[in-house]
């Protein structure tokens, strides 16, 4: 039956006046900020504002970055020129996630690439260990400084792109570092010569990227779309994009990609379904530019129809996540999504071989081995409780629990070293790093760098001499350790320095 007429018109009129009482985000969003954030909210001169992307930043903060702007960046300040109605709304519009999941496949991808013209240096053009490098990743005004190991004096500080997430990774012979940034843009820098060589958005929010054994392939994962992307490690060309799916067809975001050498492969966490997977790198991985993996719609420069990238699958019982692997890359820890156990899994028979309880959420990610009593263990903190777990990753047992100042991030061990430093990353005492001796299991030193302010990611120097840790501030610093004496021996001022990564250490391990 027809509706009537004034009935209608009372439902517009409705409509109308609902419009007039609460701003219409889509509206304000697409006249005061499309043109920095991007029409679709996937970025531009700013960064993505999508739920996912914004991730650790509250709506609070948002409204204030909309109010007050950000200090010495294009972010204006739009108090004065939109009301708190207008305000709420944007916030509001930022933190709900897109109708339809955005396109971001090869096309897209491959329109974004771009070389910078620059060209690899043909020697170092610094007189230090090409090796003993760092890359000091700054959050506070998305920079990196690359710090001399041997003198600990900033080299070059190049600009990257907005928040950088999951380690920097080098090449094999270390000549390269591959960076990748919250937003999918990965950048490739040459050590030698201390220039960015290309750039590419590879995602929409992603997560981290690993490089290849051979040096050839750099896999990127992504939450934002479900995908994996394949590029050139040369020119960082995209020469593959994956679908991520379980055997049924469901979608999952990529937690963290891998790189295991002995295996000449790729290891890949998956965050929504109950799958590992692993891609070896064999001698049909070929460059063949624009190859799309089997159900990617724009595959039309396919030319060998054997699947260059084939994806093993190890089926679980439930995700498993944040990886630890054994030196040999046969076994690999991860954690439960319950997050009250440790689950090992082996590799090569694609299964679960042991079980470990260990309720405080352990970061695997970051944990280090090293050598107790003759035995080959590891030392884990824990995202939630107060402690440390050491592990015989032989037995796959806990041997010992250690507690400590407050839950940590990043433990690090260096074999010149009995040493191994981790922080203390929550609580009262997040302004502390605590030393661990690993002949005794003993903490023998608190050590607080900045009181006050959080202090956290440790470093070695390639030969184990010194330690580096991070005062995490934007008016923050690197603090040098002697690791032997355990005493201060310089500070460099940094802007909020999250992280710092050496050439040669990071070659020898395999997490972020
Ligand atoms: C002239 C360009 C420009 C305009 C216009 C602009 N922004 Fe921004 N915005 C930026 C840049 C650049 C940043 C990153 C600042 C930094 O480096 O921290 C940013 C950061 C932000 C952030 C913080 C994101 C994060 O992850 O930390 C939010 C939220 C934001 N903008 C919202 C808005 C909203 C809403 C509007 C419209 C009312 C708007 N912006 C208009 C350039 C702009």
């Amino acid at each position: 039956m027809p509706r009537s007429r004034p009935a209608l018109a009372a439902l517009v009129l409705c409509w109308a006046g609902m419009a007039e009482a609460a701003p219409d985000g889509a509206a304000l969003y697409a006249e005061n900020c499309a043109e920095c954030h991007g029409e679709a909210r996937l970025g531009g001169t700013g960064p993505a504002l999508l739920p996912d992307n914004l991730g650790r930043l509250k709506p609070a903060q948002a409204a204030e970055v909309i109010r007050g702007g950000r200090a010495q960046t294009q972010m204006p300040a739009f108090e004065g020129v939109l009301d708190e109605a207008a305000i709420e709304a944007l916030v509001a519009l930022v933190y709900t996630p897109p109708e339809t999941v955005p396109e971001w496949g090869m096309a897209e991808i491959r329109a974004s690439h771009e070389t910078t013209g620059a060209v690899p240096a043909e020697a170092p053009i610094y007189d230090a260990d090409p090796l003993n490098l760092f890359v000091v990743v700054e959050t506070g005004d998305h920079h990196i400084t690359i710090l001399d190991g041997d003198r600990f004096e900033p080299l070059r500080r190049l600009p990257t792109a907005f928040a950088l997430h999951g380690g920097p990774k080098f090449s094999p012979d270390g000549r390269f570092v591959y960076l990748a940034s919250r937003d999918g843009w990965i950048e490739k820098i040459d050590m030698w010569g201390l220039e960015k060589l290309a750039k590419v958005r590879a995602g929409i929010n992603t997560r981290n990227l690993a490089l290849s054994h051979d040096g050839r392939f750099v896999l990127v994962g992504n939450y934002l779309p479900n995908s994996l992307t394949v590029l050139d490690a040369e020119d960082l060309r995209p020469l593959a994009v994956i679908p991520v799916a379980d055997i049924r067809g469901t979608g999952s975001r990529v937690s963290a990609v891998y790189a295991a050498p002995p295996r000449q492969s790729f290891i890949v966490a998956l965050k929504d379904v109950a799958e590992i997977w692993e891609i070896p790198i064999g001698p049909r991985a070929v460059k063949v530019s624009g190859l799309a993996h089997s159900n990617e719609s724009g595959a039309e420069e396919v030319v060998d129809s054997a699947d260059p990238f084939p994806i093993r699958r190890i089926l679980l019982d439930e995700p498993v996540d944040d990886f630890f692997f054994t030196p040999d890359y046969r076994v690999l820890l991860g954690s439960a999504r319950s997050g009250d156990r440790v689950v090992a899994i082996h590799l090569d028979v694609g299964r679960e071989i042991a079980e470990l309880p260990l309720p405080g959420m352990p970061h695997l990610g970051s944990a280090a081995a090293f050598e107790w009593q003759g035995r080959q263990v590891m030392a884990t903190p824990h995202l939630r409780d107060a402690a440390l777990s050491v592990i015989d990753i032989e037995r796959f047992e806990v041997v010992d629990e250690i507690e400590t100042l407050g839950p940590g991030f990043f433990l690090r061990a260096h074999p010149a070293t009995p040493y191994a430093w981790v922080d203390v990353f929550f609580g009262p005492d997040a302004d502390a790093v605590q030393v661990l001796d690993t002949r005794t299991l003993e903490l023998v030193r608190t050590i607080r760098p900045s009181p006050g302010t959080t202090a956290g990611h440790v470093e070695f120097t390639r030969d184990g001499s010194h330690a580096l840790v991070s005062v995490w501030a934007d008016e923050g610093a690197v603090v040098v350790y002697n690791a032997h004496t355990l005493e201060e021996v310089k500070r460099i001022p940094m802007r909020r320095p999250v992280g710092k990564y050496n050439v040669h250490n990071r070659l020898a391990a395999a997490g972020d």
